[in-house]
């Protein structure tokens, strides 16, 4: 087999959402939680992040940094006790960065109830070992919900990209008005 048709297998030019779907669950232990005894919000951002870092690994199959925590909500707190699954997969994927949704549910041990806790999207870049980006596969979404995410992902980019030309702006604006203050003596 050819290096290029080895490479094509290895990161083909286009990936399913199911094959960068990942899982993992957690107990949630006293070091994990507050003084009420729930789990630490940073506790559980570590957790999502991790998920959707997997997500992201399968789909580009190279390294990859978080970029942004987009969006997160927290639904309702977990317990002391409780099983936590999170679920992560690949949204879209644009040129060298991927949205990835991550979603949460605790499960009371005692009970077998399982709640919905958390929703995020997290954005990873892929690079090289030199640091350098590398663009990434295309995603192709199969199901009615998969193509929902993958349209929602490009307006979220859209408004993530506005609010940043607008933090810009503000910025720019800020630097001037000081600039043409008076200096004091
Ligand atoms: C993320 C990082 C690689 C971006 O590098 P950069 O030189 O600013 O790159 P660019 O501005 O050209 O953006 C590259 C891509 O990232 C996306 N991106 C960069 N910053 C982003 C942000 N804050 N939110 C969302 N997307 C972002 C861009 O939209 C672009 O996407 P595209 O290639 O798919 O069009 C760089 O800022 C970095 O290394 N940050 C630190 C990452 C880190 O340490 N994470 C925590 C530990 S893993």
């Amino acid at each position: 087999m050819s290096t290029t048709e080895i490479n094509s297998r290895v990161n083909p030019a286009a990936r399913t959402v199911a094959s960068t779907q990942s899982e993992m669950t957690e107990l949630v232990l006293p070091n994990d939680t507050n003084t009420l005894g729930n789990l630490l919000g940073g506790r559980l951002m570590h957790f999502i992040d991790m998920t959707g870092a997997m997500a992201a690994y399968r789909h580009a199959r190279t390294y990859i940094v978080t970029a942004a925590m987009d969006h997160i909500d927290f639904i309702q707190p977990v317990h002391l006790g409780n099983l936590v699954t999170l679920k992560s997969s690949v949204n879209r994927a644009f040129n060298t960065s991927m949205e990835v949704g991550v979603k949460v549910w605790a499960e009371d041990t005692q009970t077998g109830k399982v709640s919905h806790v958390a929703s995020a999207f997290l954005i990873f870049v892929a690079i090289d070992r030199e640091g350098h980006r590398v663009r990434v596969p295309e995603v192709i979404p199969e199901t009615a919900a998969e193509k929902r995410h993958y349209a929602d992902a490009l307006l979220r980019r859209k408004h993530r990209e506005a609010e940043a030309a607008r933090r810009k702006q503000e910025k720019a604006a800020h630097a001037n008005s000081e600039s043409s203050e008076p200096k004091s003596k």
